[in-house]
């Protein structure tokens, strides 16, 4: 039988195994849900558990599928218009590992930006790439950070007609998506190939209003995070494949050799009816969606110390918005970004996605309802007129980060031959190391690179502020991990 865009293969074996209240003697030891903790499932109940099985024949096997999950897999490819699709269970973590470990051979050479996600960081890792890095260029006034443009692009390939690929992350936390049009055209001209996160949108295909996707400009490679806009269950990705330069047989070594061999069927159902759902009724849920979303935007635009990111604002050549996400900066209400994450859940039973020391990232999907954006409106406007004190004057900066990378980024993370140095006598040493301040979640330090004036400074400056440094492994930035 053919099937079509409503079906959902994967789903549907799964529910009709579990409906069949099968006795278990296979993994995993609760049975059936039989060995949870009552706590647990007296809040559950029971029904779920029948969905968490292991691999035999009735549901198939990811690491070699032949009948419901190689046609969810299909089905999941034509729906966004790629070759193959590989359903994930880590996450579009592994997605952006696979991604490189496919493309690259140890010592290729890949272009990307360092607002790049930690994940892609491991894969330059352990796939022994040099990264090419792009700084990232800041936007003070809004408080937020751009991915690489499609003239960064062009120079880059032009100035390194050596790299491989091009790597690049859109829509990023902000929703704000790179030109993607223009990019492909450029890494066909030069014949490299196009890589992108996209993990923030599987949902951009499906709406006229969305920002243009990698799928649909046919990258060679793209990740989606199913779980992060669309309903499926935290860690369901899809990794697409389209590539002519790329040897599908090694993606499908790749995927098989970074995902487990307990995948959790609940979550693989679930990436197949998010996608049947995307697919059926996506244009009019983020018609929706987009249209309170945009309301709230106008109503969170009238306050006079809050401020909600605009596609007016960010539209360019270059640059475009996804309209579901809500940026919203609250510098001037006095408080940092934390702060009114910290309020909006303990006062008003709201939690955002994520927020830093200027902004507030709330992310809708495919769950959100009209009365959650009034619920969140309402508690930023009360928020508002609740505080409105001294403002902030420490801004997002960046320093020139280092573009020098002496040392294969994998050697030098896996090098014995390191020493921790004081911070102050770090200059010209080699990372060893990566260090992430957060606020703005980028790198400064990366393994292999030759570490600069700058990058000291700026890293001494910060211990003055309460930022969080993440990769630091004693309680201070006083001293840091070089080769020897
Ligand atoms: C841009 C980006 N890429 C990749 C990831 C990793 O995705 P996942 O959480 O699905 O592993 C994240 C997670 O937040 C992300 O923000």
């Amino acid at each position: 039988m053919r099937l079509t865009q409503n079906d959902t293969p994967l789903l549907d074996t799964l529910l009709k195994h579990a409906q069949n209240r099968v006795t278990s003697f296979h993994t995993p030891g609760h049975k059936n849900g039989a060995g949870i903790l009552s706590k647990l499932r007296n809040f559950t109940k029971r029904n779920v558990y029948y969905l968490d099985v292991t691999v035999f024949p009735e549901v198939d096997s990811l690491h070699d599928p032949v009948s419901c999950i190689k046609s969810a897999q299909e089905l999941a490819a034509k729906a966004y218009g790629s070759k193959n699709a590989f359903f994930l269970v880590n996450g579009s973590t592994v997605g952006n590992i696979a991604m490189l470990m496919s493309a690259c051979d140890p010592g290729d050479s890949v272009i990307l930006s360092r607002t790049c996600h930690k994940s892609v960081l491991a894969g330059i890792i352990v796939s022994g790439v040099w990264p090419i890095w792009v700084q990232p260029k800041v936007d003070q006034e809004r408080d937020v950070i751009y991915e690489i443009s499609s003239e960064e692009v062009e120079h880059y390939i032009k100035n390194y007609p050596e790299a491989k690929a091009v790597f690049l992350t859109s829509p990023n936390y902000n929703g704000i998506c790179t030109d993607l049009i223009k990019i492909q055209e450029i890494c066909r001209k030069y014949n490299k190939i196009l890589l992108v996160d996209e993990a923030h949108g599987p949902h951009l295909k499906f709406h006229k209003d969305l920002p243009v996707s990698a799928a649909e400009v046919n990258a060679d490679m793209f990740v989606h995070s199913m779980h992060k806009v669309l309903s499926a269950l935290s860690q369901g990705s899809i990794l697409h494949f389209n590539s002519d330069k790329i040897d599908i047989a090694r993606v499908r070594r790749v995927v098989s050799m970074l995902q487990t061999t307990s995948p959790n069927y609940f979550i693989l159902a679930s990436i197949d009816a998010a996608r049947m759902q995307v697919v059926k009724y996506g244009a009019k849920v983020f018609d929706k969606i987009i249209k309170y979303c945009e309301q709230a935007r106008n109503e969170i635009n009238r306050l006079h110390n809050i401020f909600c990111l605009t596609r007016g604002e960010i539209k360019s050549k270059y640059y475009d918005l996804d309209l579901t996400k809500l940026t919203i900066n609250v510098t001037k209400t006095g408080l940092t970004g934390y702060k009114v994450e910290e309020i909006l859940a303990s006062e008003y039973k709201i939690q955002v996605d994520c927020a830093d020391m200027f902004n507030l990232v709330a992310i809708t999907g495919y769950g959100t309802s009209k009365e959650d954006i009034e619920k969140l409106v309402e508690a930023i406007v009360d928020i508002s007129k609740k505080y409105s004190g001294e403002y902030e004057t420490w801004k997002l900066k960046l320093p020139p980060l280092a573009t020098e990378v002496v040392m294969l980024p994998r050697d030098a993370f896996f090098s014995m031959n390191v020493k921790r140095v004081p911070l102050s006598k770090a200059v010209g040493c080699i990372s060893a190391q990566t260090l992430t301040p957060y606020p703005p979640g980028l790198p400064i330090l990366t393994p292999g690179e030759r570490i600069t004036k700058d990058a000291v400074e700026y890293l001494q400056e910060l211990t003055s502020y309460t930022v969080r440094v993440s990769g630091q492994e004693s309680d201070n930035l006083k001293t840091v991990k070089v080769i020897k």
